[in-house]
């Protein structure tokens, strides 16, 4: 897709951090943008932000993992825009920190249930609408560099966005006959709000296994003022969608990183290459540790102060910081 005037975007999670990026990035491309939010705050800074900018945006207030107020939402864009969008963008996402072994099913159904589920809900909620209506298009979903190299530190997480990323390869397939480009963005850090996340936790999934306070709050609202400017990584991916990539990276070496990541899974099929890994694996979980406790490093300062990636206190016999054993 390289043409983007007057093409409806529909993006998730578009009332903060990366989904922001890209509704200013594509509204300045253009685009129609319906933002869709769960939360009422992000939506109103948003839409009150392009109030003055001649832009055309429609917000909605959705939970991504409600599938008939999904439903509704798009029934919604028909109405106001005659059509479903030809830009789907996945955005919306969540975090949580905490050791694997201390995951409580609440855990993995909120985090996995957004990040994983949410996605799907979109897939399968604007799929048939956008091939029905014939106007090809192009779907995103954000994943992360997290779904390439997991980790045991936030277990639900990772595995959500190592499951997107197959999911927008076996979409990539499947959508080509239809004129629908997929792709996947994986980034690194971006500065956002989702250290936030639990803020929109459903009470009913409140039970956690991981330490969750307004201190580990405040610790990953500092954590992420340090990652990548959103408007930035919209312009990535935006070309990444001109470009018709499956995987966006906006990284200075992406091929060296995938690399990386394939030499893990080559190492983890022998036994010598296993060992190899677990001391390679050891050495990184010092150097975590070292970061977290050091006074040098702006991005982790406070963050063994917080408590941030241990287990729920109530939890007495987790013997992992969030890092490994
Ligand atoms: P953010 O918190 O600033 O923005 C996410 C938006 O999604 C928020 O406005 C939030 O209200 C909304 N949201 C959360 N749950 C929702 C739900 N159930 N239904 C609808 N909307 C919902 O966070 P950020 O960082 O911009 O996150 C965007 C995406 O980027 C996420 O998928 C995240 O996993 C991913 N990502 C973030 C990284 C980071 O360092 N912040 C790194 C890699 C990927």
């Amino acid at each position: 897709m390289k043409d983007f005037k007057d093409k409806v975007a529909f993006i998730t999670g578009g009332g903060s951090g990366a989904g922001f990026g890209q509704a200013k990035v594509f509204s300045e491309a253009g685009c129609k943008v319906v933002i869709a939010d769960i939360r009422k705050d992000h939506l109103d800074e948003a839409l009150a932000y392009f109030k003055d900018k001649n832009a055309d945006v429609h917000g909605i207030q959705l939970d991504i993992t409600d599938r008939k107020a999904y439903a509704e939402a798009a029934d919604e864009v028909e109405k106001v825009y005659g059509s479903p969008p030809q830009l789907l963008l996945n955005t919306a996402g969540v975090n949580a920190f905490g050791p694997c072994e201390a995951s409580t099913f609440e855990d993995y159904d909120w985090v996995m249930g957004v990040d994983l589920g949410g996605v799907i809900n979109g897939m399968v909620t604007f799929v048939p609408r956008m091939i029905q209506a014939g106007k090809g298009g192009h779907i995103a979903s954000v994943a992360s560099w997290g779904g390439f190299s997991l980790s045991s530190g936030c277990t639900p997480y990772s595995v959500a966005k190592a499951a997107v990323i197959g999911l927008m390869e076996c979409y990539y397939e499947a959508l080509k006959p239809y004129g629908i480009g997929v792709s996947c963005l994986c980034p690194g850090g971006i500065r956002s709000n989702i250290g936030e996340s639990s803020y929109t936790r459903p009470e009913h999934l409140s039970n956690t296994g991981y330490n969750t306070n307004e201190k580990t709050i405040e610790f990953m609202r500092h954590h992420y003022s340090f990652g990548m400017d959103p408007v930035d990584l919209a312009k990535i991916l935006k070309k990444g969608i001109e470009n018709e990539q499956l995987i966006i990276m906006p990284f200075d070496d992406p091929e060296q990183m995938m690399r990386s990541t394939l030499e893990r899974w080559v190492n983890y099929c022998t036994p010598e290459g296993t060992r190899k890994q677990d001391e390679l694996r050891a050495k990184r979980r010092e150097e975590m540790r070292a970061r977290m406790n050091s006074d040098e490093d702006n991005m982790m300062t406070g963050a063994a102060e917080a408590g941030w990636g241990k287990a729920n206190p109530s939890i007495t016999w987790v013997k992992n910081d969030g890092f490994g054993s």
